[in-house]
């Protein structure tokens, strides 16, 4: 059956403190707290993951905690100054990689093409794409919601063979709701997380489209997860804002129907 997930998308905040606090934070919550069937994924930034990974390093084994970057090379090695590669990660030990976020296509201009390079790149390396998938308020608006979700996933993922494709996770975030404080509504968010499950079933079939996770992201706070989650294509959620603090963070963690 496909994993429950709460992965936490820093983006660009946190000093070398205060990433330290929140981690230790998280850490100790995870282990005291957290519901065991959950896996957290905390994804800093790069300069982060060193120290995300030694400070996590008991609940890793656990299998309950992972960490991830939130961008990766579309290249594998060489001359291209400031990037990180897929080997890289893979050699530190983080586990996932958040890919095509909205910010990323918005401000770098990243591409589905580039999306599908990457998850390429990522999955030669064994590591799982946190794929992001959404629609902007004005494609939402004027009817072309569905077949914006669908380019970016035909595009950025089907490409892939059926057992690579078992690797990826993919995350629906609504653009209109990122930082904004506008949660989808849970009803909102099940008609895409179905209409997601439903491409994939047309492309893999049933049996690959049960056992993929797709996470709901966009504002969600410990108020409106619980309802999300509860919705039964809803996998988790992909947290920007809420997971600067490691109280939100773990009730969202625990926002799952017992
Ligand atoms: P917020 O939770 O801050 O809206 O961000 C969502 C997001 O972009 C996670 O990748």
């Amino acid at each position: 059956m496909r994993k429950k997930i709460v992965a936490g998308n820093w983006k660009m905040n946190k000093n070398f403190q205060q990433a330290e606090e929140l981690l230790s934070e998280i850490s100790e919550q995870v282990k005291t707290k957290a519901t065991s069937d959950v896996t957290v994924v905390v994804c800093p930034s790069f300069v982060f993951v060193e120290m995300a990974l030694d400070l996590c390093r008991d609940e890793k084994e656990q299998d309950i905690f992972a960490v991830g970057a939130q961008d990766v090379s579309v290249h594998d090695k060489g001359a291209y100054t400031g990037e990180v590669s897929a080997e890289m990660l893979k050699s530190m030990e983080a586990e996932y990689c958040i890919v095509g976020h909205s910010e990323r296509r918005k401000y770098h201009n990243e591409t589905n093409a580039d999306v599908a390079q990457k998850v390429e790149m990522l999955l030669q390396n064994e590591l799982n794409p946190i794929v992001c998938v959404g629609e902007s308020l004005e494609e939402r608006e004027s009817g072309k919601l569905f077949d914006v979700i669908k380019t970016q996933i035909n595009e950025g993922l089907f490409g892939l063979q059926p057992v690579d494709f078992l690797h990826v996770v993919i995350a629906y975030e609504p653009v209109w709701a990122i930082g904004t404080g506008k949660t989808a509504t849970s009803e909102q968010a099940q008609e895409i997380h179905k209409y997601i499950r439903s491409l994939i079933e047309d492309k893999y079939g049933k049996e690959i489209a049960r056992n993929i996770s797709i996470l709901y992201g966009g504002s969600c706070t410990p108020q409106t997860a619980p309802e999300l989650f509860s919705q039964p294509d809803i996998d988790g959620g992909l947290i920007g804002g809420a997971s600067l603090k490691a109280e939100d963070f773990l009730a969202i963690i625990n926002s799952f129907e017992k």
